[in-house]
C-alpha cells in the first residue's frame, strides 16, 4: 500500500479538502500511475455535491486523467514504466458480456455495470470500500483499461479528451455525422467547445446554441459558422427546421421542445448532458410530423477512447483549458455550478506534491 494524497468532498456541502488514501502496489495486470494533470467535469461537481443521489464518500473526483507509469505488473505488455498514459470514466468492466465483447465497456450489462474510475463500489478486495479518482498523486488500474497518450498532444489540454471528448464524439461517429451533416452543439462549455472542435474535424458544418451572447466570438473562433441564441425567441424561431443533429450538453432539467423545433425532417436531438427528468414532456405531436427523435449516449468505450485521442493527434485538436493548482479547484467547482466556467479546468497536480503550480 502506498499513502496518496488527493483531495476529496466528506459530505454532499463540504468543499474538496487534502484527504490521503491508500493505493495497492498494482497487480500482475496493473499499472502504477503518477497523475501530472486531471480535468474538472461539470460530473465532478454533481457527483461531489450528491446530485445524482448515488455518491459514496468521501468523493474523491476525477476522471481526466493524464500521467506517467511509474511501476507494471508482472504480466503487463501493452505499457512500460516512462510511457504517457491516461485514464478516463471506467477502470474496469465484466470482459464478458456482449457490450464488454463489442468494445462497448460503457453499457456493460453485468449486474455492477462498469467499475468506475470514482464512486464505484470495489470487486475485489481493498483497503477502499470503493474507488478514488483523478484529484490524487497516482492510481493504480488495469493495463486495457489504460489508453496511450499520442505523442504531440499537449498533455493538459488532452487531458479532457478522457470524458469531454470520447462523450461528444462516440454519438457522432455513432449518428454518422460528416460533411453531410448540419450539427448544432448546445451549451458550449467542457463537453460543448470539444464538440465544436470534433464536429469540423468530422466534415460537419456547426452551429452552436447558447445562452451566451457573449460566448459568439469564442464559438466562431473554436470552428462553428452559425450561432443561435437560445434565450432569444426570434432567433430560435428564425433557425426553425434547419439542423439534423442536435448535440445537448445543458447540465440541467430543460425545455427540450424549443430546441427540437430546430431539427429539420428525420433530425435527432442527443441530450447527453442532463440525466435528471426534462421540464417538460416531448412534444410528440412536433416529433411525429418530421420524424424527429430524442436519443442519448454515455461516454465511449476503451478502443473508441483510443480512437478520438488518435484522431485528435491527427488533426491536432486539443481542449481549450485554463490550468489551476488543486487548491483552486473549490472556485472551479463553483464556477462551473454557477454555469460561468472557462471551457474546461485542468488540475496540474504538481501543485499537489508541491503546493505550488508548475506553470
Ligand atoms: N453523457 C455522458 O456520458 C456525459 C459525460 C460527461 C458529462 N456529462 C454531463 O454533461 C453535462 C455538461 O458537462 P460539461 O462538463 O460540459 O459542463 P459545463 O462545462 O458546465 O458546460 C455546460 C454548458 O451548458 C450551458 N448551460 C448551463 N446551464 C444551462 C441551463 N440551465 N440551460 C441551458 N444551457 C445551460 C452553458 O453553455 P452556454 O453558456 O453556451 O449556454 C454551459 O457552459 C453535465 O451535466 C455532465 O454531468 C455527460
Ligand atoms: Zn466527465
Ligand atoms: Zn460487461
Amino acid at each position: 500500500m502506498t499513502q496518496t494524497l488527493g483531495y476529496a468532498a466528506k459530505h454532499s456541502f463540504s468543499e474538496l479538502r487534502p484527504m490521503t488514501i491508500e493505493r495497492a502496489a498494482p497487480a500482475a495486470n496493473e499499472v502504477s500511475i503518477a497523475i501530472l494533470f486531471c480535468g474538472v467535469c461539470h460530473s465532478d461537481v454533481h457527483q461531489a455535491k450528491n446530485e445524482w443521489k448515488n455518491t459514496l464518500y468521501p468523493c474523491m473526483p476525477g476522471h481526466e486523467i493524464i500521467g506517467r507509469v511509474t511501476a507494471v505488473g508482472a504480466s503487463v505488455t501493452r505499457h512500460a514504466v516512462g510511457d504517457t498514459v491516461g485514464v478516463g470514466c471506467m477502470v474496469d468492466s465484466c470482459h464478458a458480456c456482449p457490450s464488454c465483447t463489442e468494445g462497448l465497456e460503457q453499457y456493460c450489462s453485468s449486474k455492477e455495470g462498469f467499475l468506475g474510475t470514482y464512486n464505484s463500489y470495489q470487486r475485489a478486495p481493498s483497503a477502499a470500500q470503493h474507488t478514488y479518482g483523478g484529484y490524487s498523486e497516482a492510481i493504480v488500474v488495469r493495463e486495457d483499461f489504460v489508453l496511450k497518450i499520442p505523442a504531440g498532444l499537449d498533455l493538459a489540454a488532452a487531458a479532457p479528451l478522457l470524458c469531454a471528448g470520447v462523450t461528444t464524439y462516440s454519438p457522432m461517429k455513432h449518428w454518422n455525422i460528416g460533411a453531410q451533416s448540419h450539427v448544432g452543439i448546445v451549451g458550449l462549455g467542457g463537453l460543448g467547445h470539444i464538440a465544436v472542435k470534433l464536429a469540423r474535424a468530422l466534415g460537419a458544418r456547426v452551429t452552436v446554441v447558447t445562452t451566451s451572447p457573449d460566448k459568439r466570438q469564442a464559438a466562431l473562433a473554436l470552428g462553428a459558422t452559425h450561432v443561435i441564441v437560445s434565450t432569444d425567441a426570434a432567433d430560435m424561431t428564425a433557425n426553425e427546421a434547419t439542423i439534423d443533429f442536435l448535440l445537448s450538453t445543458i447540465p440541467q432539467p430543460h425545455d427540450p421542445n424549443p430546441y427540437l423545433a430546430l431539427l429539420k425532417r428525420d433530425g435527432l436531438y442527443a441530450i447527453n448532458g442532463c440525466i435528471a427528468p426534462l421540464e417538460a414532456p416531448l412534444d410528440l405531436s412536433k416529433m411525429i410530423i418530421d420524424r424527429k427523435g430524442v436519443v442519448s449516449s454515455l461516454i465511449g468505450g476503451i478502443a473508441e477512447t483510443q480512437e478520438v485521442l488518435d484522431f485528435c493527434a491527427q488533426h491536432g485538436i486539443v481542449c481549450t483549458v485554463k490550468v489551476i493548482p488543486i487548491d483552486e479547484v473549490n472556485d472551479a467547482f463553483k464556477a462551473i455550478d454557477e454555469g460561468e466556467p472557462d471551457f474546461r479546468y485542468v488540475i496540474d497536480m504538481a501543485s499537489l506534491r508541491t503546493g505550488e503550480p508548475s506553470r
